[in-house]
């Protein structure tokens, strides 16, 4: 897509390279019951204007309008992308009942598990958008008593699979195999394995201690999962956007029905935000525009997410997959080159662990990095003063990131500790550019609504900023080619391998000798 000579494009960039962020003028976005603090970034008149044309150049209307009716968003495989459906009051017709359905089952396999008080454990074995969902909202809603304990294993290092298992009474424990495909090797291996561990706890029926979650239910009762045990969602759910579908049934059994509806209702909110905000006061487009304009325009090649809340450290590997496996493409939805930049990288850390980690590279270096603040205003615990001193630290940050500081204002402060001329020298180590973009994002709590708009926001912030670069946010060929290098491997054959470049060669002689040694 030739972005460079479109002139709504060029006039975008003009306005972006003109504008600045005015440190008196607060801007403010309340979206779902968050509010957005955009102060931060770059904002002129002219750039408001020339975001509104581009919008309009790249056909976001359109585009918008499809995502929600179950138009084909994901043209490379030719398919709908209606997560928003999973938690629409109205989702299109030609999905509702299929979604009312699986909802139905699933409510009731819970009611069910807790009448029976069924499961007193759960190990939930996924992999990408079939872990990262879950896992994330397990962590940042677990209070300290809940009524399961739930655990996680994706990896096919076999260290997680033991963990997960370790000191789990297996007559109590419900293992729940999710994968869309429900080919996925990671996923499927650590499935077998926690089957045979079952058997030998004594379970004469171990399947009847399983379930999954799939859009592929052939390949589950093939795999030995009785029909009433799959849960279905459906090929038109991307993968990283399937927290809401029945991906979620370990979030239901953790923390409860009404906490998984309360997730629903968030995201819900922030779609009718979404839908129906104007431009300048739509949270997720205006993050997708700041997004576009500090990686195409001013050149950023990362993002870094920070959220304010130790609880939501899971957030940050849900956001690079989420936004990395949809934005990292350097072709168009026509499979032409992309010719701006595209797609920073993700990557992040909770505050204030964050500052003590990374932040002199965000200070001091020589371009740093955009930054999400993310802030909860009310803890769950009752330590204030920590409390008091987490928002000093989180706008600090942020502050210091925005207005810098000189090498003069550095002397001013040194010279009184340090003679003039190393004052002077001292000074230019102390030198903080400023100027460096962040968002502030503000719950009022941490819980399962507001969980839930800032997930669609983000979901919403990615597929706006797949229309302006016009690329394919909901498919991900790029992964395909890794596993199947894996598979040929695995075959340990030379025949096979002969291919392979001599460091590979050579790695995999020894490698895989030591592991079938020892075992
Ligand atoms: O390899 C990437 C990927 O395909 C992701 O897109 C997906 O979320 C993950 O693997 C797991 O896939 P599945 O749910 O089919 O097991």
């Amino acid at each position: 897509m030739a972005l460079q000579s479109n002139p709504a494009w060029q006039a975008f960039s003009d306005a972006v390279q003109a504008a600045h962020a005015d440190p008196e003028q607060l801007r403010l976005i309340e979206a779902g019951q968050l509010t957005v603090d955009l102060s931060a970034q770059r904002d002129s008149q002219t750039l408001r204007d020339a975001a509104i044309e581009l919008l309009s150049v790249a056909g976001f209307e359109q585009a918008r309008h499809a995502l929600f009716e179950g138009g084909i968003a994901n043209l490379s495989e030719n398919r709908p992308a209606l997560h928003t459906a999973l938690r629409s009051s109205h989702a299109p017709e030609s999905v509702r009942s299929l979604i009312t359905a699986q909802l139905e089952r699933m409510k009731r396999f819970v009611d069910d598990a807790n009448t029976y008080n069924r499961y007193s454990n759960v190990v939930h074995l996924g992999i990408g958008g079939s872990d990262w969902g879950p896992r994330m909202v397990w962590h940042s809603l677990k209070g300290v008593s809940n009524r399961r304990t739930l655990r996680f294993a994706a990896n096919i290092d076999a260290h997680a699979i033991t963990a997960a298992l370790d000191g789990l009474d297996p007559r109590d424990t419900l293992i729940i195999v999710a994968s869309k495909s429900f080919t996925t090797t990671e996923t499927m291996t650590n499935a077998r394995e926690a089957i045979k561990w079952l058997e030998h706890g004594g379970i004469k029926h171990p399947l009847n201690q399983v379930v999954a979650l799939t859009a592929n239910p052939a390949a589950a009762i093939e795999f030995g999962v009785a029909p009433e045990r799959i849960f279905e969602f459906w090929d038109w759910v991307g993968g990283r956007y399937s927290i809401w579908s029945t991906i979620g049934l370990p979030v239901a059994l953790g923390l409860g029905w009404t906490t998984f509806e309360e997730l629903l209702q968030g995201a819900r909110d922030m779609d009718t935000h979404f839908q129906t905000a104007a431009i300048a006061h739509n949270a997720p487009v205006q993050l997708a525009l700041n997004m576009v304009a500090n990686t195409s325009i001013l050149g950023f090649s990362s993002e870094v997410i920070c959220p304010y809340d130790a609880r939501l450290t899971d957030f940050v590997p849900w956001l690079q997959q989420l936004q990395m496996e949809s934005l990292g493409k350097a072709v168009d939805q026509q499979g032409n080159p992309i010719d701006v930049s595209v797609s920073p990288a993700v990557w992040g850390m909770p505050g204030t662990d964050s500052q003590h980690t990374f932040f002199q590279w965000l200070h001091q270096s020589q371009r740093g990095a955009p930054v999400d603040f993310i802030f909860c205003i009310e803890p769950e615990h009752h330590l204030l003063s920590h409390h008091r001193q987490l928002v000093a630290n989180c706008l600090a940050q942020r502050a210091a990131l925005w207005r810098g500081k000189s090498v003069e204002v550095s002397f001013q402060e040194l010279k009184h500790k340090h003679d003039e001329s190393h004052a002077q020298w001292l000074a230019q180590h102390c030198l903080h550019p400023g100027g460096r973009p962040s968002t502030l994002i503000v719950l009022p709590k941490l819980d399962a609504h507001r969980l839930g708009a800032l997930l669609a926001l983000y979901e919403h912030k990615v597929f706006v900023a797949g229309v302006l670069w016009g690329l394919n946010p909901f498919d991900q060929w790029g992964v395909e080619f890794g596993k199947r290098l894996a598979l040929e491997l695995m075959q340990n054959d030379p025949e096979q391998t002969k291919d392979f470049d001599a460091s590979t060669r050579h790695w995999l002689a020894s490698l895989m000798r030591v592991t079938s040694k020892n075992h």
